[in-house]
């Protein structure tokens, strides 16, 4: 079994050079990124004094976008730090903790594994993840690792203060869709999943990817990237970099929140290039509907807009099940659900 975690575990500090297997095809390889090019910052102060324009400009960032980054969400900064820190002491513990929790079993609930698909692909990534459900908590928290000694304490405080921000912010987007109050209460909101990312310091970034192109097909993610830089997000097919802002959150829109709004609102390709000057630990939670949660266009959308719904109905569990894991193998979902 430890023969699965030699790379890119092994790879850390130590290694000078980039292990062939993790090197990508030319055509692949990440190109320079214009610097100053940024997506849209969005203040969640401005709720107390002008609800209606803080809807529009979510509204707008996730039409032209995708993506927004949120500051003054009320999430404490001792809070965004710490996540991070114990994150990062996860993946810095000796293989044999984190074997434990070996990806073997689809049915398992935490996950470790390294790249995307380590016996499947033909070129690896650089990164280590660890995923597991987080809501309910109570449902799950038993489960979790408890070696950092604080994971459950940090990450439990941490999932439903990342949860109060998101359902808020679906509030407001179901405002500014038009959408009937509470829509996405209950079943189509009714999961979230932690995703801890670790990208180690890499030799040679031009040669690798850390994550390759993709989109989350999820509803919402809520992006914790610590200090390091290295997340891209596609954008009239330019690559924009989104730079870290302390106690800041990335957000952007999901494959079932582009379904639901019929084409409206944008789930934006993204991917991850590591960095030659440190590791890099992000903190992702990802709002999901529950498996048997039907998805498809808004209905009261279609009469509003006279328009025809562009996406069919299905189950969330079809769609994830069917597709989920296609969306890096260059594959795009949202394309094979389209009317
Ligand atoms: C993801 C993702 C970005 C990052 O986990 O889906 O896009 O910066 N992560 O880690
Ligand atoms: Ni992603």
């Amino acid at each position: 079994m430890s023969g699965k975690l030699n790379s890119p575990l092994g790879l850390s500090s130590i290694q000078s050079a980039v292990p062939e297997s993790y090197v990508l095809p030319p055509e692949k390889r990440p190109t320079a990124v214009p610097p100053c090019k940024t997506i849209p910052v969005i203040d969640l102060q401005g709720l107390d004094r002008d609800r209606t324009d803080l809807i529009q400009q979510i509204i707008k960032a996730s039409q032209e976008y995708g993506f927004f980054q949120l500051t003054n969400h009320g999430v404490s900064e001792e809070l965004m730090r710490d996540v991070v820190v114990v994150g990062q002491e996860f993946f810095e513990l000796p293989v044999k903790e984190k074997e434990r929790f070996y990806y073997r079993d689809p049915k398992q609930i935490c996950k470790f594994k390294t790249s995307i698909n380590y016996e499947q692909e033909e070129v690896h990534f650089w990164r280590e993840n660890f995923t597991h459900p987080c809501h309910p908590l109570e449902d799950y928290i038993d489960h979790w690792p408890q070696n950092p000694v604080r994971y459950r304490e940090v990450f439990g405080s941490y999932t439903v203060e990342v949860r109060k921000v998101g359902l808020l912010l679906l509030d407001l987007i179901c405002e500014g869709l038009g959408l009937e109050c509470g829509y996405f209460e209950g079943d189509l909101s009714g999961g979230m999943v932690m995703n801890t990312n670790y990208y180690p310091l890499c030799p040679d970034p031009s040669l690798v990817l850390g994550l390759p192109k993709h989109g989350d097909p999820y509803l919402l993610t809520l992006l914790n990237q610590g200090h390091v830089p290295g997340l891209q997000v596609l954008k009239d097919e330019q690559w924009l970099e989104v730079e870290p802002i302390p106690n800041t959150f990335v957000v952007n829109i999901n494959h079932m929140l582009q379904i639901i709004s019929n084409g409206k609102l944008k789930s934006a390709d993204h991917r991850v290039v590591p960095s030659s000057v440190s590791a890099r630990t992000t903190v992702v939670n990802f709002i999901r509907p529950t498996n048997d949660c039907l998805v498809g266009p808004a209905k009261s959308l279609l009469v509003k807009n006279c328009s025809p719904p562009l996406y069919k109905t299905i189950t969330f569990g079809d769609f994830i099940s069917t597709y989920g894991t296609k969306t890096h193998q260059g594959i795009d979902p949202l394309e094979r659900v389209m009317l």
